[in-house]
């Protein structure tokens, strides 16, 4: 039989180069890097690893609560709305979300890599005969116009977000990318994981595994950035480092320079004492409340929260009220 074939819209989403994000991100006082810049192949590659470190916890607790609280994860969503998935990555948890609901109407997945895009919605086709599979190479936190409204059905469309991927924007960001959403999938609803705040040992632990993938996740970037500029930039002259800063209650992840040097990036040199950090990514851990709180400023209505019961991870319904 033949495997009807997911839709594919490439919305050409301009990607940053390379050389302006590493020239600003080093030129800026204190030294940062966007965190995009993690995921070439091997990047991708070492943050599935990352998930499967014992320390890390939020993936499987999230898939947890899915697994758990999946039929009143399913009713609350309702029959025949079409999911919306924001960086869908790998197919894995949209498996397990589209196993759990009634009848659902379509899948539409939103992803920059169009590779990825392709391996995902291929995968969730052949997984799922007979349901309409779409995706959209796009950068689904730019806010221009997405044809959501031509790939889907009649349904309500229902955003998933799953990895607590929203912490990793400041809560402001946070809130005006919420807001976007919550005017794209009216009169709809989103579906979103969000890591909480415990034990600072814990987070420490789950950004620091034994097993050292975090740090290699982290140094990589610069193995990335050096493959693709002209530079004499050293990854081992960084050491990886990450901590839970309980007062504006984010993780940090930094590579701290291990002695005095000078980078050249082309034409560019930029010093780095000796204890110096490149601030490459923020995970922010938020109470029940906090988010709550967040989401309504964003013009989403909290519906339901399921966790986890050490309440580690949250998975939230926002509704997303029409003309609201
Ligand atoms: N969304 C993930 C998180 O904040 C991303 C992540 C996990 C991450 N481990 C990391 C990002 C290590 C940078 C470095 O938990």
């Amino acid at each position: 039989m033949d495997m009807p074939q997911p839709t594919l819209i490439d919305l050409k989403p301009d990607l940053a180069s390379v050389e302006d994000a590493v020239l600003q991100g080093l030129a800026a006082q204190p030294k940062a890097l966007p965190a995009w810049l993690f995921y070439d192949a091997e990047g991708s590659r070492l943050f599935e690893a990352i998930c499967e470190q014992p320390e890390y916890y939020p993936t499987r607790t999230e898939l947890a609560i899915l697994r758990e609280h999946g039929p009143d994860i399913a009713a609350t969503l309702g029959e025949g709305c079409t999911l919306v998935e924001l960086g869908s990555g790998s197919e894995r948890k949209a498996k397990v979300l589209l196993r759990l609901l009634r009848a659902p109407d379509g899948y539409i997945g939103i992803d920059v890599s169009a590779a990825q895009l392709r391996s995902a919605t291929a995968a969730l086709a052949r997984a799922f005969p007979g349901l309409p599979v779409a995706g959209i190479c796009a950068d689904f936190g730019d806010d221009g116009a997405l044809p959501l409204a031509e790939l889907a059905g009649d349904g309500p469309l229902v955003g998933f977000f799953p990895g607590s991927t929203i912490g990793n924007m400041d809560p402001g960001a946070a809130t005006g990318f919420l807001a976007g959403w919550a005017e794209r999938l009216a009169p709809g609803g989103m579906l979103v994981g969000v890591d909480l705040v415990k034990d600072k040992a814990v987070l420490d632990a789950a950004y620091n595994d034994a097993a050292g993938v975090t740090a290699t996740f982290n140094r990589n970037m610069l193995v990335h950035v050096a493959r693709r500029l002209d530079t004499d930039l050293d990854p081992d002259a960084f050491a990886h480092h990450a901590f839970f800063d309980p007062a504006a209650s984010r993780v940090e992840m930094h590579l701290v320079a291990r002695r005095a040097h000078t980078v050249r990036v082309g034409g560019h040199r930029f010093q780095f004492r000796a204890g110096e950090s490149i601030h490459t990514e923020s995970s922010h851990k938020y109470t029940v409340e906090g988010f709550q709180a967040l989401a309504r400023q964003a013009g989403f209505q909290p519906q339901r929260v399921w966790t986890d019961p050490r309440r580690w991870f949250s998975v939230h319904y926002l509704a997303a009220p029409a003309g609201a």
